[in-house]
């Protein structure tokens, strides 16, 4: 029952009401909405036109009442809350049509005091940001462009553990939707196939021995077409529906995603890092392979061992054991025998 009746309720609030008892109840019909909700028979309709303006698809027919025929491909925060099971990542969501970064807004928004949680996501970025000053490709209603507000008590040398365990969650989010063909690459890639699906950006504000914030962002190549990207990405690269074959339901993603992320960011805070090595490991695409790796001027070549409980990739160089706290790595002859590797 719609918790909203009648003229105390805000127009918003009463279009939010009339979309719930069309989601609720396959038909039904307009006498029923006024009489449940308080309000008349034009004001029914007026809410079912203001839906319709945004996307949802409603049959109406004078004798049988209004059927919910489908949602717009749009990540409405109130689409993704119906489907979300978290306590709080995803609570607060803000939506974009357009917006140069996630990132960029959920900062603004940690600096303004948002609560941990809150959530950024957008149709469209204009600047999207990738590792190391690169750019992110964000065309329009394909993908998923999404950054948390997170405000974990780390020190913040062991903040990128976040990214770590994020991957986890990804890779949890995508693996119903290609079984088998999901792996992570150190730190925080993923990829369907071998070809990089997914990537991770975590910014952070702190002091010597205390974060203040983190943002996490997250940007997923879901139903984007080889058009997206350019010639020399696309073999590098990949989206769920060029691997698979099938759409993904962008809102239906996003929730699980924000169900996976809150049970690997809980079991890192309260079990640590070392908790979660074993769950990355079953995913990495990297484990016993021949890599190079950059380590901001210097070059690091040979073969992973895994990675350690903090969180650093162990690799056997020609100097003896290394253990990698930031980095870019290639796989030496690439990653076409690593497809599906787990
Ligand atoms: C990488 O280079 O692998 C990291 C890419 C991170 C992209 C996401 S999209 C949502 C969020 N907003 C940004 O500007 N970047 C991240």
């Amino acid at each position: 029952m719609p918790a909203v009746r009648g003229l105390e309720a805000t127009d918003g609030e009463q279009t939010a009401a009339v979309l719930e008892l069309l989601h609720a109840e396959p038909l039904v019909s307009g006498e029923r909405i006024s009489e449940r909700l308080g309000i008349s028979r034009a004001a029914v309709w007026k809410h079912v036109e203001q839906l319709r303006a945004a996307g949802y698809r409603i049959d109406a027919r004078r004798a049988g009442g209004y059927r919910l025929l489908g949602n717009p491909d749009r990540l409405l925060p109130r689409e993704i809350t119906r489907r979300l099971a978290t306590e709080r990542l995803g609570r607060r969501i803000v939506h974009w049509e357009e917006t140069d970064s996630t990132n960029v807004q959920a900062a603004r928004l940690a600096r303004e005091g948002a609560p941990e949680g809150t959530l950024v996501v957008a149709e469209r970025q204009t600047r999207g940001k990738g590792r190391l000053g690169r750019t992110w490709i964000s065309p329009p209603h394909v993908n998923l462009y999404a950054s948390f507000v997170l405000r974990p008590t780390v020190a913040p040398a062991d903040a990128p553990q976040i990214g770590l365990a994020a991957a986890i969650a990804v890779a949890r989010a995508l693996e119903p939707l290609a079984p088998g063909q999901v792996a992570i690459k150190w730190p925080n890639d993923c990829l369907l196939d071998g070809r990089k699906v997914a990537g991770l950006l975590t910014e952070m504000s702190a002091e010597l021995d205390r974060v203040h914030w983190v943002v996490l962002g997250i940007g997923v190549n879901l139903n984007s077409g080889t058009r997206a990207f350019s010639p020399e990405v696309r073999r590098t690269a990949t989206s769920v529906r060029l691997a698979t074959g099938h759409r993904v339901d962008r809102v239906a993603f996003t929730a699980s995603l924000c169900g996976e992320i809150e049970s690997v960011y809980d079991r890192l805070l309260v079990r640590g890092f070392s908790s979660l090595v074993d769950d990355w490991q079953a995913y990495s695409c990297l484990s016993g392979r021949e890599v190079t790796v950059d380590c901001g001027g210097r070059r690091i070549t040979g073969r992973v061992r895994g990675l350690d409980a903090s969180g650093h990739l162990v690799v056997d160089g020609a100097e003896g054991e290394e253990r990698i706290v930031a980095g870019d790595v290639s796989v030496v002859g690439g990653y076409a025998h690593t497809a599906g590797a787990r």
